[in-house]
């Protein structure tokens, strides 16, 4: 039997999970500022639903989605990105049109990559979509909320990378014009790119094979074939970016791994990470409701791969608050005196104060370690003498100073203290 965690997946430890808590909440908190409330839902979905909803054509369809039949021989997909979980929820609610819905969501999308730094089989996701708006300053929203989420984590070396794919209506021109151009040049290409000439030619310019790079460089682009809709669409979603003074750059090999876009494409890099360098990407999709059944309603968002985010804060010295330290560390000597040390740290953490104690029946001298290692900055001691006395020996373990404090005034005396500090 193995103990290992499954590959491509891993633990986040007690001492590891502070940073995961701190940026969950930095997501939590920029979502609430810009509007956005949280949605959940199932991790378990039906594979027929992330299938029409993501494009067949898409690697993740094809090839990285965990698929298996549950007892009734149903065919079930552990959701592998969150977008399309939320329109189902949309649809499933019946939410009124007439309004615009802006949800969040944070947590673990599963896809079979292959496993990397900064690529997992279980990653983490927090995502925003907002559906009912074709107003391109709702694209800008969404990148903004991206971009204020990096900075209040203290990234640098970002670049929001921005391109327009089109509408349905201006893409099969360019996609015509895509296998026209790739048709002499596909036999020394991959065989998936060879595959997706005819099918989807759109999927080649995200190759990211060694022969497919060069001739992805010369091919024509998206924004030339752009309808006076979707121009006018980009144009104004430039304005507003410079509205906003949000750096960007036209990369017009942005196409995303995913089928439902249309019109804008964004994604947020890092030029602090190696090959997995997108920290963030989205975009409009203003025909996934419509295609999974429902009503004709536009939307907008973007994901942000966690673990990335993480890596990045790691790498340059990010913003992470300093890890919460144990308050007051409680020792005591003798079995009289471990039963009133209970009694007082329940009643020291029951008013908020956080407490620990030893109980592995260690040294005084190991405990006093113990309470070292983890920061305490007060150990509070009790033996026969403060028994006695009806008092407690707390030790200051910054000043290095220790008092006797009566056992009713404790609580008063370490809140005191602690607003001294
Ligand atoms: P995506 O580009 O597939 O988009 O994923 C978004 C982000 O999730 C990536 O930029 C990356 O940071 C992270 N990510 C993706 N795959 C992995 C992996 N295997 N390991 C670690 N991190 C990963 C979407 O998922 C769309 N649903 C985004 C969206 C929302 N578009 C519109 N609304």
């Amino acid at each position: 039997m193995s103990i290992l965690a499954p590959r491509g997946t891993y633990d986040v430890m007690p001492d590891e999970s502070a940073n995961w808590i701190f940026v969950e909440e930095k997501a939590r908190e920029i979502s609430w500022i810009y509007g956005y409330s949280e949605v959940r839902t199932p991790i378990l979905k039906l594979r027929s639903f992330f299938s029409r909803g993501i494009g067949e054509e898409t690697d993740i369809v094809e090839k990285e989605m965990y698929t298996f039949p549950d007892k009734k021989g149903r065919s079930l997909t552990l959701r592998p990105e969150g977008t399309a979980s939320v329109v189902r929820a949309y649809l499933e609610r019946k939410v009124p049109q007439d309004r615009l819905f802006k949800a969040y969501y944070i947590g673990p999308f599963f896809r079979y990559e292959r496993p990397q730094a900064g690529r997992y089989r279980q990653f983490y996701q927090w995502g925003i979509e907002a559906i009912g708006s074709m107003d391109p300053a709702l694209d800008v929203e969404t990148i903004k909320v991206a971009m204020a989420f990096y900075s209040s984590l203290g990234l640098k070396n970002l670049s929001c990378d921005i391109n327009s794919i089109g509408c349905r209506n201006c893409r099969t021109p360019y996609k015509e014009a895509l296998k026209e151009y790739f048709k002499d040049k596909v036999e020394h290409m991959c065989p998936d790119c060879r595959r997706r000439l005819d099918k989807n030619p759109l999927r080649i310019l995200d190759c990211k094979r060694e022969s497919c790079i060069e001739p992805v460089k010369g091919s024509p682009v998206m924004i030339d074939f752009l309808c006076d809709d979707c121009r006018v669409h980009f144009e104004n979603l430039k304005n507003y970016l410079s509205l906003l003074n949000i750096p960007f750059k036209l990369n017009p090999f942005i196409v995303r791994g995913l089928d439902y876009y249309t019109k804008t494409v964004y994604e947020v890099v890092s030029n602090s990470l190696g090959a997995q360098n997108s920290l963030c990407g989205g975009g409009r999709y203003d025909n996934l409701i419509e295609d999974l059944g429902g009503p004709s309603v536009p939307a907008v968002g973007f994901a942000a791969g966690l673990e990335r985010a993480i890596m990045v804060m790691e790498k340059e010295g990010g913003a992470f608050t300093e890890k919460s330290k144990t308050e007051v560390f409680f020792i005591s000597m003798g079995v009289e005196a471990k039963k009133a040390a209970s009694k007082l740290l329940d009643g020291v953490r029951s008013a908020g104060i956080m407490a620990e104690t030893d109980y592995l029946g260690r040294s005084i001298k190991t405990q006093m370690k113990e309470a070292g290692r983890l920061g305490a900055k007060f150990v509070a001691l009790i033996g026969d003498e403060e028994l006695k006395s009806n008092s407690i020996t707390v030790k200051d373990m910054v000043k290095k100073e220790q008092e006797s404090v009566r056992t009713e005034e404790l609580v008063k005396y370490l809140k005191e203290k602690n607003q001294n500090k």
